[in-house]
């Protein structure tokens, strides 16, 4: 071959790998990360894959459940033990349809019919933000289950029979009580912990965000409908204020899982804006008070 020739094959084949690598690993750029992190910030930081005081997004803290026992999953880029090897569409999937690139179905600990509510643009910037984690490597530790069949059976059939699923806009909310409801209903998963569970354990939506003596990891969850009696009294300057600070406005401050989602993990509630804690507690306003009282 010439020199020539010899060139002209590598030329070529740079061609053929080099050119299409290159673009299909194309860096993201830095606002797609910040707008990445911003969703991770309102969803609390997905804090259930971090162990308090250990390393974010690494996974392993324990959720006991009627179904039995499991533990969040390394969600850090990791190759072997994390997502490192999953394609954007592989996780999309997991976050909002439960589904794991092997066809496992996920527990629904992890709330994916509240997140299957979020934007597709929204989505990818997490997936996006998720990849500039710093890797751990930590194996998964398997699930526990009690319930016989749980993934073949139970679980689609309670899946298609009592799990509310909220539905993705087509394209995302920026303002108004719109914006809060969005932010509300899927990507803060508010209804998570503050919406009653029915017999099945699934949200109970026709007593959204009524509270409750026991919700998730035994906390008391309270009522933050607009209810006159049992529910939430505070103005909308004062709800914004808490989603921002933890502070309330009798001087205490957040404490347990709210505490937590307000602070965030790399970022958490505090780190939305004013407008769109604002939008938060404008809508907060417009839902149907229930009366439900928790607590003394
Ligand atoms: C991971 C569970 C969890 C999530 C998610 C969550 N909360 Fe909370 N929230 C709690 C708990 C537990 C408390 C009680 C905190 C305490 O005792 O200090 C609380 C307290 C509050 C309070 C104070 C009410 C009062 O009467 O003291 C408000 C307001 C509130 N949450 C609003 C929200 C909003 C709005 C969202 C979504 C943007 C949200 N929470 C998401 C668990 C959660």
């Amino acid at each position: 071959m010439t020199i020539r020739a010899a060139s002209l094959f590598v030329a070529l084949l740079l061609g053929v790998l080099g050119l299409p690598a290159a673009a299909a690993a194309q860096a993201p750029s830095a606002a797609d990360i910040a707008r990445g992190k911003y969703v991770f910030g309102a969803t609390g930081g997905c804090g259930c894959h971090t162990v308090p005081k250990h390393p974010v997004n690494a996974g392993g803290r324990k959720y006991d459940g009627p179904y039995g026992t499991v533990y969040s999953t390394n969600i850090t880029p990791d190759r072997e033990t994390g997502i490192g090897g999953w394609t954007d569409e592989q996780l999309i999937t997991a976050i909002r349809l439960g589904r794991r690139p092997n066809g496992e179905r996920l527990v629904p600990v992890h709330p994916y019919t509240v997140f299957n509510g979020m934007a597709e643009e929204d989505v990818k910037a997490l997936v996006v933000f998720l990849r500039t984690v710093p890797a751990v490597k930590r194996a998964n530790l398997a699930k526990k289950l009690s319930v016989p069949m749980f993934e073949s059976v139970f679980l689609p059939t309670w899946l298609a029979a009592f799990a509310p699923r909220e539905t993705p806009p087509t394209a995302v909310p920026t303002s108004g009580t719109a914006r809060g409801e969005y932010l509300v209903r899927a990507v803060a998963h508010c209804g998570e912990c503050h919406t009653p569970r029915t017999m099945t354990m699934a949200t109970d939506n026709s007593r959204f965000l009524a509270g409750s003596p026991k919700g998730p990891e035994d906390s008391e969850v309270p009522n933050i409908t607009p209810d006159k009696t049992t529910g939430l009294q505070w103005s909308e300057e004062e709800i914004a204020d808490y989603l921002g600070s933890g502070n309330k406005p009798d001087g205490d401050v957040a404490g347990g899982l709210m505490g937590e989602v307000i602070e965030g993990t790399l970022a958490g509630y505090k780190d939305m804006t004013k407008a769109d804690r604002l939008a938060i507690a404008r809508y907060l306003k417009t839902i149907p008070p229930i009366k439900n009282k928790i607590g003394k």
